[in-house]
């Protein structure tokens, strides 16, 4: 069976376009793959954040993870600070990670872009750490949206790196990245991804929204002149991006859905859309609200946990052997 692995930093609250550009594949492959699902801690320190909020955004996420349908039988579901080698492997792949390619990430780039001053050492590197929460699994394939598939393909350069150095070590992975939903678009800025960090509420559905709020969002989602239901992404974004959201969580392709309205008017697509995400959420929450009150996602971080952490321990000790570090045989 191949291994997949992917992961979600806990900082603010998880967003419609997480669900569907990265929860929705986990829970949809956990049948056919070896599948590691964790929460990415370390990443989430590379900014600064509320330690409360933290804890809290942790154990929401594990939640959520849950409450989306990942089963802990099929699925490891982890805490990355619960497994030391992440971040001892890390180092030793930052090692082995280049200053120039680490300043082509765009997401490194955009903020220096925009003038932050406040950019840690570790968001520099927050790469080379995301290739070793990947490479300690020997994961075939990463399940992302489009905005992390340049750091997954980074990973890849740096196993094959590694591995053209010391001899065979790392699985090299792939991306995987769905055709309709990786990247979701604000509702009030379609050109512009969806994201946790929105300043405006209105751009974006969270999983925890309030389900009739959320379906007022969809209602004054921005959309354009033209007045035709169809899926034009470059001249009407907002369009395009209701039909993606309605797409993926239906299970409807977008050509049925466009042929559906045909002659029907934005207003009738946005009170389908909305009405079944009141649905969605609705649903969501009443199992989120069940988990979150059994204690049971402690255990299960326990749990994986210790799968987690017996085969990230027997990948470092390889690699360690390999750079030289095990001195004694
Ligand atoms: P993060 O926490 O920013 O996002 C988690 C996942 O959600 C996807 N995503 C979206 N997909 C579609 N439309 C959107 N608007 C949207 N917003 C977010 C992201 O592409 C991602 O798949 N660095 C990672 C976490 C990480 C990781 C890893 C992932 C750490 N180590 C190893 C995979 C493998 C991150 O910050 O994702």
């Amino acid at each position: 069976m191949k291994t997949m692995l992917s992961g979600i930093k806990p900082t603010g609250k998880l967003t419609l376009g997480n669900y569907i550009g990265a929860i929705r594949q986990f829970a949809k492959y956990q049948d056919e793959y070896e599948m590691y699902i964790f929460i990415a801690n370390l990443h989430a320190i590379t900014i600064q954040v509320d330690p409360k909020e933290l804890k809290k955004n942790t154990r929401d996420l594990v939640a959520l993870y849950l409450a989306c349908g990942l089963d802990p039988k099929k699925t490891t579901v982890f805490l990355q600070s619960d497994v030391h080698e992440h971040a001892e492997l890390g180092w030793i792949l930052t090692c082995h990670s280049y200053m120039g390619e680490l300043q082509r990430m765009t997401q490194y780039k955009d903020k220096t872009a925009k003038g932050e001053t406040n950019i840690t050492a570790g968001l520099f590197t927050y790469p080379s750490l995301m290739a070793a929460d990947i490479l300690l699994y020997d994961a075939d394939y990463v399940p992302v949206g489009i905005d992390q598939k340049q750091h997954v393909e980074l990973a890849r350069n740096i196993a094959e790196r590694f591995n053209n150095r010391y001899g065979e070590t790392f699985t090299v992975p792939e991306p995987l990245v769905e055709e309709v939903g990786a990247k979701v678009m604000s509702l009030t800025e379609p050109t512009k991804k969806m994201s946790k960090s929105g300043d405006d509420e209105k751009c974006v559905i969270y999983l925890l929204d309030d389900p009739k709020a959320a379906r007022k969002k969809i209602m004054s989602a921005v959309t354009d002149s033209i007045g035709i239901i169809q899926y034009d992404v470059e001249n009407q974004p907002g369009i395009a991006n209701l039909l993606t959201i309605h797409s993926t969580l239906t299970g409807e392709s977008i050509d049925s859905i466009v042929e559906r309205f045909k002659g029907k008017g934005y207003g009738d697509l946005k009170k389908e859309i909305g009405d079944n995400i009141e649905k969605f959420l609705t649903e969501l929450q009443g199992r989120y609200n069940e988990i979150i009150n059994s204690g049971i996602c402690e255990q299960v971080l326990e749990e994986g946990r210790l799968k987690a952490g017996k085969l990230a321990h027997k990948k470092l000790m390889k690699v360690k052997k390999r750079v030289g570090f095990q001195i004694f045989n």
